[in-house]
């Protein structure tokens, strides 16, 4: 019976053979966008204007190219989001010879007199200007200075600046991202399913964002902003590099709300949280030490006033410590956490709730006083902070915080549950019900049944249109940022169905978009799709300040990791586990895993209905580990007995399933 279970596998491609320290290889690692080497060069000539002779020859570095005639230019693509110094051959030159570069992420942007925009929004779209290589222009090999990287674009535009004849060859980009590690593309983790190629591509492409993000220490955006013309990314981030920040072009600083989205992603794929390490610290080390509270963002940008913002350096470092195991550093900043913990609480008044002063969130508009969004946030410091007080040990102050978040629950429920809208309102003079407090609701467990979860879910799909959710609460947007939420919420309400019809109609329109770059994920759009994310909240009306890789958009990528899969850890580093994949019914099959320091931890689920075995799971945890495989009731049809390494228990149709296990691998079947 085993065998023949495991020749089936194998027969579907089951890659459980090579167990090591990172992802097995198969077909998945074809959606990979990551470069195979740290020197790109371009893969297309985007256009030409003027007179150019053998553009051709400058995509992947096969010869010269020679622009003549003042404005003169050529666009070169990289094929997708990369980011880094350029450098390039200067063949022949004359004393007069000489060169501009702009660089984009949106190919609308492409244009020899200026750069999409990072150092600041403006209306007319071109503040960063050019970077200009003036003459004499120096014979031979030129490489970009290091202030004025650029840390992401897919096109760069070569402009000739005089009426002399330039002959350029050997352009290549030396990507600045992932300072610490050779190889881009080998991944700690990986997700595949063969029925639909786009959740795979999606999971890659906030993989991808996610690496643009974690950059050197000393490349963050010159705070003040470079004047008009110009851009510097030269502003050191933190108290330690490589760090993560928010976006690959722009900010390029520390925020920890993004993070909320960006570590679980860079947990399921490439493992590497030192980055997430370096942020959380940075943002402790600025803490008020009057107050305790801690900044929006980290530096030199060093926003301040911020409660959710605040929240989420909390939570984050739950995620960091649940992922990582890393006790030593928890415990190095646990006086500062304490102190910032109090600081929220603090704002907590004799009607239960938060009173939120510290408006700033990521551009959602409201959110001031007793705001839902802001208290679901303080639930889950709360639930959180209760579980990383048993581990530091303190048990006094695990249950105290575990009390206070238990009573938060009642008082957000009495405060905010509109039962007329089947959802949570934003505050107590308004029926406005938020994408956001909805979407955290279900997903920190604020509801009190699953009848409230359902509705929610359901509410939810209100605010939908083609591409995505348009935000009551920041109108004529969608934010991926949020959206990754909802996501999630949806899972949680058991609707798996709608979580990936979500993911396909947003994530599916980033990726198909000729506004954008089709391989990073952009940082927000308008509700009709146009690059205008938070025109009138910020953004000064300028559509090419948007970032195209921004990590707070990867959502999904740890969504059909934890979801989909299944898969999650439930103690630091995995030491227990809990596997309750959604066997969606527009999949057949899904696998994948990640790898903490414990090893390798990988799923996979097959579904048929024609033969005998009805669904077939396939685990594989590190020895020394222990965990549960969930699924609930309802989720196998047809199904007479489940098969747990040929030891068969008899099932009842429809019939909820808690099976223990240890570490090792296991074969789960359910039989007709
Ligand atoms: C293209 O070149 C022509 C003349 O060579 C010039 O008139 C025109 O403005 C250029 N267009 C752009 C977008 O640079
Ligand atoms: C674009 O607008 C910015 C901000 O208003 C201004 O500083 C800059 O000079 C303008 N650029 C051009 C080329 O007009
Ligand atoms: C090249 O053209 C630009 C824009 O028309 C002009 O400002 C500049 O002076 C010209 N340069 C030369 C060397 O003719
Ligand atoms: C071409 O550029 C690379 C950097 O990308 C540099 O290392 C190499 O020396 C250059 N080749 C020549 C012939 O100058
Ligand atoms: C960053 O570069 C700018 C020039 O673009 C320079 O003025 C500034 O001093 C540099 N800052 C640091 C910290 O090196
Ligand atoms: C904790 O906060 C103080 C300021 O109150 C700061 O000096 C110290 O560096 C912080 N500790 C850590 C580990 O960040
Ligand atoms: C209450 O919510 C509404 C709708 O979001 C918002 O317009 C209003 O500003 C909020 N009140 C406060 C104090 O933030
Ligand atoms: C637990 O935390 C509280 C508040 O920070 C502190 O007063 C107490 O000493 C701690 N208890 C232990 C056992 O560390
Ligand atoms: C729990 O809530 C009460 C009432 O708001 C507050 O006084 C107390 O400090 C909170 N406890 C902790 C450990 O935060
Ligand atoms: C959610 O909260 C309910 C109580 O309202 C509790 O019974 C349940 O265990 C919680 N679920 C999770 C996953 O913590
Ligand atoms: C799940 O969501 C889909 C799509 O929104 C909807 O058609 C379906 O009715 C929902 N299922 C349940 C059980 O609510
Ligand atoms: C899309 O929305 C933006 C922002 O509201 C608006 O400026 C633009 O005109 C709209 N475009 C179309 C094609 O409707």
């Amino acid at each position: 019976m085993r065998s023949i279970c495991l020749q089936y596998l194998l027969a579907f491609g089951f890659a459980f053979g090579v167990i090591s320290a990172s992802a097995p290889k198969g077909k998945w690692d074809s959606f990979n966008f990551a470069p195979s080497s740290k020197t790109v060069y371009p893969t297309a000539i985007h256009s030409t204007n003027g007179s150019v002779k053998n553009a051709d020859l400058l995509v992947n570095n096969k010869g010269a190219a020679t622009l003549s005639g003042n404005g003169s230019w050529l666009a070169l693509d990289f094929g997708g989001e990369v980011g880094g110094l350029i450098s390039l051959n200067f063949d022949s030159v004359t004393s007069t010879s000489a060169l501009a570069l702009s660089f984009t992420e949106s190919p609308t942007f492409i244009r020899p007199t200026a750069s999409d925009d990072s150092s600041y929004p403006a209306e007319n779209t071109t503040f960063d200007g050019v970077l200009r290589v003036t003459a004499p222009l120096p014979k031979g090999h030129w490489a970009q200075p290091a202030n004025a990287l650029r840390g992401g674009f897919r096109y760069l535009t070569l402009v000739s600046n005089s009426d002399a004849p330039l002959t350029i060859s050997n352009v290549s980009c030396a990507i600045s991202f992932m300072p610490h590690v050779d190889d881009l593309r080998a991944y700690a983790g990986y997700f595949y399913t063969p029925d639909d190629e786009l959740l795979t591509k999606i999971w890659y492409s906030g993989a991808y964002t996610v690496q643009t993000n974690t950059v050197p220490l000393n490349t963050g955006r010159m705070v003040p902003f470079s004047p008009p013309g110009s851009w510097a990314n030269n502003a050191t981030l933190g108290v330690a590099g490589p760090i993560i920040v928010d976006g690959a072009k722009r900010d390029r600083a520390v925020w920890p709300g993004d993070m909320g989205i960006a570590v679980p992603t860079q947990f399921v794929s490439t493992n590497d949280l030192i980055p997430t390490r370096n942020a959380l610290s940075t943002m402790f080390a600025a803490i008020n030490p009057k107050t305790g509270a801690l900044p929006e963002s980290g530096p030199p940008l060093s926003q301040q006033g911020s409660d959710t913002y605040h929240a989420w350096t909390l939570i984050g470092t739950y995620n960091y410590f649940l992922y990582s195991g890393d006790l030593d550093w928890l415990q190095t900043v646990w006086a500062n956490y304490t102190k910032a913990v109090a600081f929220l609480e603090g704002k907590v008044d004799s009607t239960g709730l938060m009173d939120v002063t510290g408006l700033r969130d990521w551009a959602r508009q409201g959110g001031g006083g007793y705001n839902a969004e802001g208290n679901a946030i303080l639930y889950k410091v709360l639930t959180t902070a209760s579980e990383l007080a048993s581990h530091v040990p303190n048990t006094t102050l695990s249950s105290a915080w575990a009390q206070n978040a238990t009573a938060l629950k009642q008082t957000f429920n009495t405060a905010f549950w509109l039962e007329s809208a089947g959802m949570y309102r934003d505050n107590a003079t308004t029926t406005l019900c938020p994408q956001d407090a909805n979407s955290f609701a279900v997903l920190f467990n604020l509801t009190l049944s699953q009848s409230q979860k359902t509705r929610v879910s359901e509410g939810l799909t209100v605010f939908w249109n083609d591409i995505g959710p348009v935000a009551p609460e920041l109108p004529d947007t969608i934010s991926p940022f949020i959206a990754g939420f909802e996501i999630q919420a949806h899972f949680e309400a058991g609707n798996a169905t709608r979580a990936l019809d979500l993911i396909r109609r947003t994530w599916g329109y980033m990726l198909a978009t000729p506004l954008s770059v089709q391989s990073t994920l952009l940082e927000g759009f308008t509700a009709n799709g146009s690059l205008a994310y938070r025109w009138y909240r910020g953004y000064n009306n300028d559509p090419s300040y948007t970032s195209h890789a921004h990590g707070w958009s990867s959502g999904p990528t740890s969504a059909l990791t934890f979801y989909i899969l299944g898969l999650t850890i439930t103690a630091p580093q995995g030491r227990t586990w809990s596997i309750a994949p959604n066997v969606e019914s527009s999949l057949s099959s899904a696998q994948g895993g990640f790898t903490t320091p414990l090893g390798w931890f990988g799923v996979q689920w097959t579904t048929s209905s024609k033969v005998k075995d009805v669904l077939i799971l396939q685990i594989d945890t590190p020895t020394g580990t222990s965990g549960t495989v969930k699924l609930p009731s309802g989720a196998v049809k047809g199904a007479s007995k489940y098969v747990v390494d040929g030891v068969p228990t008899r099932y009842a149709d429809g019939q909820a399933v808690e099976i223990q296990l240890r570490g090792g691998k296991h074969t789960v079947v359910f039989q007709k």
